[in-house]
């Protein structure tokens, strides 16, 4: 079908079954085009817990969907591709967590949202990558367990006087596709950048830094910016969402590899699709959705500064 009869389709679809899209910030151009809604994992957390339609439409990969569903029990939440999945959030298995609790019997658990329901019922909070400094410190105990990004987790134990025990996970999309050479290249090429980078990145790309933030600190600090240039150290599609909202400034990706597979996997035909058939549901099993729960809740306490 033509591109524009399908966009048609899926907003006829979308008044039919009253609900709402959202879309993270890696998902495809056109995708982000008729989202409703835009954004990282906690701002796309908090639409999908304070909007009134019944179907929650989720452009993204599972471990978003499942947050959504553990969130809102009582609505639809579509995934229009069941396979998009997280291979960070696969690098951690709840018996595999359970092994490394009793080995730091002290530590507090706090899983990163890009997780599993069941690791999250596991853990006795959640952060994203928003507010994980934040959550760590909010807490009392001296010893944190980080699950399950290394990166991200080596980021917060510089910001934290707490001692952060670290998951040998990472995101093969910052920790593999984007190199210290290629921030070279590109600072040679655009002097005059900012280099901002989300902090799934290595530690050398993180200390070539200008700013680093999760995707939604990254656009706040744009459109707050003098600078009119920035070398963007994350997926690709979030060069799109930058764009967008600052039309006069430029942006150059870090490296174009940079793609998360995943993400890449929804297309408007798929949109249209779930719309239509209802599909993909995404259920999380009653015991387990109580004990996620109450770990996100307990981040979404948590006074956040960034709002977007
Ligand atoms: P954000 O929470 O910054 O949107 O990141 C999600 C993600 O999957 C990063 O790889
Ligand atoms: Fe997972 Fe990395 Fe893709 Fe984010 S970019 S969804 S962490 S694989």
């Amino acid at each position: 079908m033509e591109k524009e009869n399908l966009i048609k389709k899926i907003k006829k679809l979308k008044r039919k079954r009253e609900a709402i899209i959202i879309a993270h910030v890696y998902q495809r151009d056109e995708i982000q085009k008729i989202a409703d809604f835009t954004g990282d994992s906690l701002f796309l957390s908090r639409v999908a817990m304070n909007t009134k339609a019944k179907v929650i439409l989720f452009c993204g990969v599972r471990f978003m969907a499942e947050t959504a569903a553990v969130l809102n029990p009582d609505k639809i939440v579509l995934i229009p591709e069941k396979n998009a999945g997280c291979p960070l959030a696969d690098t951690i298995t709840p018996s595999k967590l359970k092994e490394k609790k009793r080995e730091y019997p002290e530590a507090r658990v706090v899983s990163y949202v890009n997780s599993s329901a069941e690791i999250k019922a596991e853990s006795d909070l959640c952060c994203t990558s928003a507010n994980a400094i934040e959550v760590v410190n909010s807490l009392k105990e001296e010893q944190i367990l980080f699950v399950p990004d290394k990166n991200l987790g080596r980021f917060v134990a510089s910001h934290t006087d707490k001692d952060v025990i670290l998951w040998d996970g990472f995101c093969y999309v910052h920790h593999l596709c984007i190199k210290a050479e290629d921030i070279k290249e590109m600072k040679i090429k655009h002097p005059r950048a900012k280099v901002i980078v989300h902090p799934e990145c290595p530690e050398e790309i993180i200390n070539m830094a200008d700013f680093i933030g999760s995707t939604s600190q990254m656009a706040d600090y744009v459109s707050k910016s003098n600078s009119q240039e920035f070398i963007v150290g994350t997926e690709i599609g979030m060069l799109f969402n930058l764009k967008f909202h600052n039309p006069e400034k430029r942006f150059y990706p870090a490296s174009e590899k940079a793609i998360c597979e995943d993400m890449k996997l929804t297309t408007l035909e798929k949109i249209a699709s779930s719309l239509e058939k209802m599909e993909y549901q995404v259920k999380v099993p009653k015991k387990i959705e109580i004990k996620a729960k109450k770990s996100l809740n307990k981040m979404l306490e948590i006074k956040h500064e960034n709002k977007r």
